[in-house]
């Protein structure tokens, strides 16, 4: 039984990185976003990066027009991708710094540079209705400049935390996003977390109260393979064995 009470957004760009690896049409993430809905899922988000190696505009307006789920719309703070997601209007837009030469976003945004521009960005988000999280790294100065831009919801970067190579790191870590995570419940915050969880170190995090949500991506994608390539091997063998029944 799924309790409601922590939400588990799903990350499908990893589905468009399959897809991208070879311009095929397939693996569609509006597809695997659907198959999700259908289990249940609370939100789906999608990084539209800067450079698209992933997700491409028209994935975004494919999950606006058929999901019903929340869209966590994941953007570098540009005036392109702010353009984007006021036209395409999702529930939320989880700001997050963004580098060419990154595998995946590698650390939280430093606000205390530039908060401004951070600022204008998150208000026109939400003259717009859309709410804003910022995707930091749990530190009570990044929490609370958070508050200041004016920000909904902070995301806390877990990235550090999976990395950890001792139980003695990962204990800390935890208890510093814990520590971080309640900052921000006390500062009228909604917090969520996620990056690098998998079914081995997500429990120390899942236990956080009063974090809402948790975003994860690669460890789901990743564990759908296995559970789905035995059937998927026996429906190719099938297709192969029915055009010889056929002929
Ligand atoms: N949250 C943010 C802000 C991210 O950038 C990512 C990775 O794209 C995730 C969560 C999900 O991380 P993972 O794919 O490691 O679960």
């Amino acid at each position: 039984m799924i309790t409601k009470e922590l939400k588990i957004g799903v990350n499908i760009d990893h589905v468009a990185t399959l897809r991208q690896q070879r311009f095929t049409e397939y693996p569609d993430p509006l597809t695997a976003a659907l198959l999700l809905q259908q289990y249940g899922v609370d939100s789906i988000t999608v990084h539209l990066r800067e450079d698209r190696r992933h997700i491409q505009d028209h994935d975004v307006l494919g999950l606006k027009r058929f999901l019903e789920a929340p869209i966590n719309f994941e953007m570098a703070a540009t005036d392109e991708m702010l353009r984007i997601a006021c036209s395409v209007l999702p529930a939320y837009c989880c700001l997050v710094p963004e580098k060419r030469e990154e595998l995946t976003t590698e650390g939280g945004l430093n606000l205390t540079v530039d908060p401004e521009s951070l600022t204008k960005i998150v208000k026109e988000l939400k003259n717009n209705a859309i709410r804003t999280s910022l995707f930091i790294d749990p530190y009570f100065i990044q929490v609370k400049k958070a508050r200041d831009i004016g920000a909904e919801a902070i995301e806390i970067n877990t990235g550090r935390y999976a990395e950890a190579k001792t139980l003695k790191d990962r204990l800390l870590l935890a208890n510093q996003i814990e520590l971080a995570a309640k900052l921000a419940n006390e500062l009228g915050m909604s917090v969520h977390a996620g990056h690098g969880l998998n079914y081995q170190n997500v429990m120390q995090i899942a236990k956080i109260s009063c974090i809402e949500e948790l975003n994860i991506g690669h460890s789901i994608i990743a564990r759908s393979v296995f559970d789905g390539l035995g059937s998927a091997y026996v429906e190719m063998k099938e297709v192969c064995l029915q055009a010889r029944t056929n002929d």
